[in-house]
């Protein structure tokens, strides 16, 4: 059976409802993004927030994401982003059936999706967060590669969600500041275990939509409802889009593809 996905990432809701970034309301988007999943003409499976789910680590904050996106009438699965704090998710957001990979840790989100619609796959959220005061980079623990080299058989198609990107962009700005440093190194044991099963690895916080493919891998990165980012390839910075089409993924696997149809929703237009 297909299983049909939707692939959102970096609402950066705020701690009331006028956070304002770079000129842009992000809880009225948020609303809007799930306004316009819900009235989908198709029933997908679920949905995959790839982090950033807050701008800034806070209760409030948490508390306003989870009255916006527990309107999301699907599963919602979250993985953590270099704005979030995983005990704080836990405590305000609605976590659909999962078998954790790091049961011990208090402050990882490393799990494996058990939702009954995804029992023909092996669907994977890593966490790669490092102490925002060492910049913006990801690295994805030996502990975790270890968790998802144990999980795969290679018998099943396999999808790995990460807020941080595994293949580089072309961007110098990004691929200094925003990949996973030690993506060779998930890279390999993800093609050792899972090898053509590994239908692809979806990411968010580039803040723009992404399709990279290299080595029969595939990164597919969906962009933000609250700002875009320019990214130039000789650029050494990054500039803010506000205001544009609201973005999300639908990414239907199968037993031997992956689809990403990319949507981009005027803003306004469905209110
Ligand atoms: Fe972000």
């Amino acid at each position: 059976m297909p299983l049909e996905i939707i692939h959102i990432s970096d609402t950066h809701i705020g701690p009331d409802h006028s956070l304002d970034i770079r000129g842009a309301n992000s809880w009225e988007r948020a609303c809007a993004l799930v306004e316009q999943i819900n009235v989908l003409p198709f029933k997908p499976d679920l949905i995959v927030h790839t982090g950033d789910v807050v701008n800034d680590p806070d209760p409030a904050a948490y508390a306003l994401a989870e009255e916006v996106l527990s309107g999301l009438e699907l599963p919602v699965y979250y993985s953590a982003g270099n704005h979030d704090e995983v005990p704080m998710m836990r405590a305000a957001l609605t976590f659909p059936e999962h078998q954790s990979l790091l049961p011990k840790s208090a402050d990882r989100l490393c799990y494996r999706i058990t939702h009954p619609s995804t029992e023909e796959y092996e669907l994977f959220v890593i966490d790669g967060r490092v102490p925002p005061s060492e910049g913006a980079y990801g690295v994805v623990s030996l502990e975790q590669i270890e968790a998802l080299a144990n999980q795969i058989s290679g018998e099943k198609p396999v999808a790995v969600f990460s807020h941080y990107p595994m293949l580089e962009t072309g961007s110098k700005w990004i691929d200094e500041h925003l990949l996973i440093t030690n993506r060779e190194e998930v890279l390999k044991m993800l093609k050792d275990k899972a090898g053509n099963q590994l239908k692809g690895i979806f990411t968010g916080h580039l803040h723009r939509g992404l399709t990279l493919f290299r080595n029969g891998v595939l990164n597919s990165g969906v962009s933000s409802p609250a700002c875009e980012f320019t990214a130039w390839p000789e650029g050494d910075f990054c500039d803010f889009i506000s205001g544009g089409p609201i973005p999300f993924n639908h990414v239907t696997l199968t037993s031997d593809a992956a689809w990403v149809k990319s949507y981009s929703i005027p803003f306004g237009a469905s209110s």
